[in-house]
């Protein structure tokens, strides 16, 4: 189904189903132990076998020497596959780094081996009687050396950010040394870790030149195309089994090292073989998101109008990794005639930087919503009427080109309304409680809505019961049930006769789980699908496909009504579709928008920073499951406090490395760090988007949260922090006298 034009009514709109906050179908499972995990998938294949990977011990150089004689002759050893030991693999077009690299290192822990042994234990054990021998090379580590040599460089992501490396619109430097009131201030954000629970597993069956891999992956047809690159193998002969994954982000968009050195060592053992990534070993063999040098500059006129804005990023990454898209967002969350984004690429050697969930935008936003909250404060205006000011209804750099659908506006209203902001002093460090000082912060959050094709198959069987086979993920997100709930409300069934198979690249190819593209994409897969269903039946029971209707398991036509499993007959009935896109994304920008509202409190006497109350109202289209989409906003909610407070990958930069590569030194919240958090969706559909009216809203919940935390932390204590995370030791010597 070609989707052209503006969605008119369709069945969708009746939200018996759709619109409803139906629980988790995978939650009970979830919940019990017992969804079946890659790494758990003891039940597909006899003889598994446990592959351990080992990572270089240097960022940068050659490998001159392994030696595995011992390791070898250690108990329960199969095979031992050294890096060595074959040509360099080839890389998948997703991979900027080789996930096995031959004699050259071009980052730690690159994986340089894999021992499978009968057991875990064994594996490791063997392992560490490796004997390798480095080359150490010299390498550039250390980002703001680096980003002086940075040149300029645009990034189009896959992940639904783009920005050319300059872009222009009017004339910024004129128009920001006529203003008056201007802002020049430089951010910083740390390298971020995805450290998801579940971490990268593979489960590795050969028959023949066949693979199956079982994994964790959140993007299918990606993985299934790029391992075969990897591996020199046609993609016919690969399989992805991907069902469940518990947690991605990002990390799980790209094969990893895991899927292809479980492929090599069971190759080596004639045996299934699986691994998963130890902890340890994640951040530096995984992706992280990139650290981003950020320079804004905003210039104003005294009402508090912006007539010019500029936004300079400077990421770093290894010689063909990806910008961070940091600016991407200040081309269109606020009006202004003149002005400049740019961004620029520093190359680094330390581990490939990648999507981490809202690239570009999170980082972006952890940036420019700061800098306009400082505006704000020259400007002697309220933070959130300095925002509302200054919104725009059509694309700033191109004025002709209108927003699908955009209500920022009534985001930040909403919001200040339920927050209670008119009760913030404006004026710094003037709120106590006790031993707290108080304060609010606000900030606007943007993400883009992506349009990419997505199919499935839809089967309803003689008992009635509907079956939606496609190979869309569900990362925790709830795509099971959204799925359910598109094709319950299609055809006309109660959810729980709808059954969802998902993560088999054998089944018709979705839009996967990345860039907050799954829930409006995949959906609108399954209505394609269930449409071409419905009229297939008609067709068959001589109905006019007109004035049918699909309701409480029957089929109904004037006064002639079947069930549906009398209508799908003994063979039952299936029908494959998918959506595809014209042109109304390109037409129309289609994007989410948020406001963000954080109350902290800082210890008067030590800086320890506690958030106490925040608030999401979010713009993001119809909200097909309320509750699926509240968990997802609350979840990414968390996720930018531990941005604004807590996240930063340390990087040695003598060794280059990431240092903190574990969960008890990464930190990231737990449920003590987190208050009470509230979530309101703004009653709204987009029929630019898709037959589903719906957009992303996975991504947003994160966007902009890190900037409100900060402006909290300013509005509590007079200390302006540019630099993430916000620990205590940037704010204490700056607090105010304890009086
Ligand atoms: Mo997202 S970073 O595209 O999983």
């Amino acid at each position: 189904m070609k989707f052209e034009t503006p969605a008119a009514q369709n069945p969708i709109d009746q939200l018996k189903v759709i619109g409803k906050p139906a629980d988790r179908i995978d939650g009970k499972f979830k919940t019990t132990g017992t969804a079946p995990y890659a790494y758990e998938r003891h039940d597909v294949a006899a003889d598994q076998a446990y592959g351990f990977i080992v990572g270089a011990a240097i960022a940068k150089g050659r490998i001159s020497r392994v030696d595995a004689a011992e390791a070898k002759r250690a108990p329960g050893v199969i095979a031992v596959v050294t890096t060595l030991d074959m040509p360099r693999l080839g890389r998948g077009r997703m991979n900027a780094a080789y996930l096995f690299g031959g004699a050259d290192v071009q980052h730690y822990h690159q994986a340089i081996a894999i021992v499978v042994a009968e057991t875990f234990e064994q594996a490791r054990f063997a392992a560490s009687l490796l004997r390798v021998d480095y080359a150490r090379a010299q390498g550039r580590y250390d980002l703001a050396e680096e980003s002086k040599r940075a040149e300029l460089k645009g990034e189009d992501t896959d992940e639904g950010t783009s920005a050319p490396p300059l872009q222009r619109t009017g004339d910024f430097e004129a128009a920001f040394a006529a203003v008056p009131v201007k802002l020049d201030a430089e951010y910083t954000t740390p390298d971020q870790s995805h450290a998801m629970m579940e971490p990268h597993s593979s489960l590795a069956v050969w028959e023949g030149d066949r693979l199956t891999l079982w994994t964790s992956n959140q993007m299918i047809n990606w993985g299934k195309g790029d391992l075969a690159k990897t591996l020199g193998i046609p993609e016919q002969s690969v399989r992805l089994i991907s069902p469940y994954v518990g947690g991605g982000f990002g990390g799980k968009l790209f094969v990893r090292s895991d899927a292809a050195l479980a492929a090599l060592g069971a190759k080596a053992a004639r045996r299934p073989v699986k691994v998963a990534l130890t902890r340890p070993i994640m951040a530096n063999n995984t992706t992280h998101r990139p650290a981003t040098i950020q320079r804004i500059r905003i210039g104003a006129t005294p009402e508090g109008k912006i007539r010019a804005i500029a936004h300079e990023s400077t990421s770093g990454n290894l010689p063909d990794g990806k910008l961070e898209t940091a600016v991407s967002q200040t081309r269109l969350l606020y009006g202004g005639a003149n002005r400049m984004t740019s961004m620029r690429l520093a190359l680094l050697d330390l581990p490939e930087g990648n999507s981490m969930r809202a690239p570009g935008e999170a980082p972006g936003l952890m940036a420019l919503e700061i800098a306009m909250d400082e505006m704000a404060e020259k400007l002697h205006m309220d933070p959130v009427e300095f925002r509302i000011m200054n919104d725009t209804q059509v694309d700033p750099e191109n004025p002709q080109r209108p927003f699908s659908y955009r209500n920022l506006v009534g985001c930040l209203r909403l919001g200040a309304e339920r927050f209670g902001w008119s009760r913030r002093d404006p004026t710094p460090a003037m709120t106590r409680d006790g031993q707290w000082m108080i304060g609010m912060g606000v900030a606007g959050g943007f993400r883009n809505n992506l349009l990419t094709k997505s199919a499935a198959r839809v089967a309803i069987d003689k008992a009635g019961i509907v079956t939606v086979t496609t190979d869309m993920t569900d990362i925790g997100t709830g795509s099971y049930t959204i799925i359910a709930q598109t094709a319950a409300e299609m055809l006309g069934v109660p959810l729980d006769h709808v059954r969802v198979l998902l993560g088999d690249s054998n089944s018709p190819i979705s839009s996967g789980s990345g860039g907050q593209w799954g829930g409006n994409n995949s959906t609108a897969g399954v209505y394609a699908a269930c449409v071409k269903l419905r009229e297939a039946i008609a067709q068959n029971l001589g109905f006019n496909e007109r004035d049918v209707l699909f309701a409480d398991g029957q089929v109904r036509s004037g006064n002639r009504a079947l069930s549906l499993a009398e209508a799908a007959g003994d063979p039952g009935l299936s029908a494959e579709d998918g959506i595809e896109y014209g042109d109304l994304g390109k037409k129309y920008q289609q994007s989410t928008f948020a406001g963000h509202f954080v109350e902290v409190g800082v210890d008067v006497a030590t800086g320890e920073i506690r958030v106490r109350r925040m608030l999401a109202v979010c713009s993001a289209g119809r909200i097909l499951n309320p509750k699926t989409a509240r968990s997802q906003v609350i979840g990414a909610m968390t996720m930018g406090v531990g941005a604004a407070l807590m996240e930063e990958l340390a990087v040695d930069k003598r060794l280059g490395f990431f240092v903190n590569h574990d969960l008890a030194s990464y930190e990231v919240p737990v449920h003590a760090d987190i208050p009470h958090q509230e979530v309101i969706f703004l009653d709204e559909v987009d029929p630019m988007s898709s037959p589903m009216k719906a957009k992303g809203v996975g991504e947003l919940g994160l966007c902009g949260v890190g900037a409100a935390v900060a402006n909290a932390v300013y509005n509590a204590t007079g200390v302006r922090v540019r630099d993430y995370p916000i620990t205590l030791d940037k704010l204490i010597e700056r607090l105010p006298e304890i009086v």
